[in-house]
């Protein structure tokens, strides 16, 4: 099985925030990451596709065509944008990194795997909030705890 990576960036604003709970839970839940009038974080998405090669191409999965599907799904609705207000697919969604990753995942499966080579799959979604903040999701790894 060989493992392939799409590495891209986006620019985003948000805030931590639960509405369900009060605004000392909030504040003492996220810190600084509650505050009212936003942030913004650097954000690098890696998008793997695991699989064999195409006989013909030799590909997983042809890279360019990639990128193109992570530029339609998450850098054209997210980049520059307020993930809280402004991307209808994360509505009602607290955008920590955690979630973010389950819903690009959601948001770049069909796609991904439409183009990639035969019996392939999306295999992970992972998100750098910061170059220490990372948050990965991959459906074919579990863990018993
Ligand atoms: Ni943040």
């Amino acid at each position: 099985m060989v493992f392939v990576t799409r590495k891209a960036h986006f620019n985003a604003a948000h805030r931590l925030h639960n509405p369900a709970k009060d605004d000392d839970w909030n504040a003492s839940t996220y810190g600084k990451c509650n505050y009212p009038n936003w942030h913004g974080h650097n954000y690098v998405i890696e998008v793997t596709v695991a699989g064999e090669p195409d006989p013909d191409t030799g590909y997983v999965i042809d890279l360019g065509m990639l990128m193109n599907v992570i530029e339609d799904k998450v850098l054209e609705p997210c980049d520059h944008r307020n993930l809280n207000t402004d991307v209808p697919f994360l509505s009602g969604i607290i955008p920590t990194s955690e979630n973010l990753v389950k819903v690009f995942y959601q948001e770049l499966q069909e796609s991904v795997e439409s183009i990639a080579a035969e019996g392939s799959v999306l295999y992970s979604v992972r998100l750098f909030e910061t170059e220490r903040n990372i948050a990965e999701y991959c459906p074919f790894r579990q863990i018993n705890i």
